[in-house]
């Protein structure tokens, strides 16, 4: 996820735990470009319930995780005691020493004030340190946004792509942005990655429960199952497959050096 408050959207940390751990899994492969070195002293945006903040320690390097997100502060602090997490605003925090390297996952699309992420980011990175993130970017989850839409406007909605919390910038744009505050961007890439949601039929109903809050305030319970049904109803072809839902995430990467 891992991000957190600032958006309508409220953190259930056992469902995320329970249910979404291919969150953090997928998310491994990001620590491979990362490459944490012992002593390097980490920041883990983002950090959620701390699995990966964890899997950076093992590395050897000095890590702390935070989030904005007190629900998921609290469990990553009971699942690693031994590492550091603080709640933390991703637009506004400071640290007491710089670090060597920012890493998030699956975050950043929480937070539509992109700049001033970066900013806090860029204030709290050594000369030379990196940046490595994975976030949704452009056309991530276009099939179930599209559906969540039709289904609200059923329900009486006049616009309801006003309710949606998420950014999910192009490569272009990104770019731009960490280049307007210095940073030297040294890769990037936007892919499609089909995920598979866990608990088979009721993979994408769990996943609608987890994430989509800001687009259900003031609906009844009753309502939120209708629009659940109607999104399931309209997505079965596309993304339900022998048994299992998929979600069709499209992440960005990237790579970027603060000079
Ligand atoms: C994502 O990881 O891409 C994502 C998760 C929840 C809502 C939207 C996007």
């Amino acid at each position: 996820m891992n991000q957190t408050s600032t958006s309508n959207q409220d953190w259930n940390s056992s469902l995320y735990q329970e249910k979404h751990a291919f969150v953090w899994h997928y998310g491994e492969n990001l620590l491979l470009f990362l490459n944490p070195q012992p002593n390097e002293r980490i920041l883990d945006l983002g950090c959620g319930t701390g699995q990966l903040t964890a899997k950076i320690a093992e590395a050897g390097a000095e890590v702390i995780g935070i989030d904005s997100s007190d629900e998921m502060i609290e469990q990553a602090q009971q699942n690693y005691p031994q590492l550091q997490f603080k709640l933390a605003d991703a637009k506004n925090f400071q640290l007491s020493q710089s670090v060597d390297a920012v890493f998030s996952n699956a975050t950043l699309h929480w937070i539509p004030e992109a700049d001033a992420v970066i900013s806090s980011i860029n204030k709290s990175l050594k000369i030379d340190g990196r940046f490595i993130a994975e976030f949704g970017g452009k056309g991530n989850v276009e099939s179930i946004v599209k559906a969540l839409y039709v289904a609200l406007e059923k329900i009486g909605f006049d616009n309801p792509s006003k309710l949606n919390p998420w950014y999910f910038p192009s490569i272009g744009e990104y770019a731009s942005k960490l280049e307007k505050q210095g940073f030297e961007v040294t890769y990037s890439q936007l892919f499609y990655r089909l995920s598979l949601l866990q608990d088979k039929d009721a993979g994408l109903a769990n996943w609608i429960k987890m994430f989509c809050g800001a687009f259900f305030k003031g609906l009844s319970e009753e309502e939120i199952i209708q629009v659940i049904n109607d999104v399931e109803k309209q997505l079965k072809l596309k993304l339900y497959q022998e048994g299992n839902w998929f979600a069709d995430y499209r992440r960005i990467q990237v790579k970027a050096i603060k000079k």
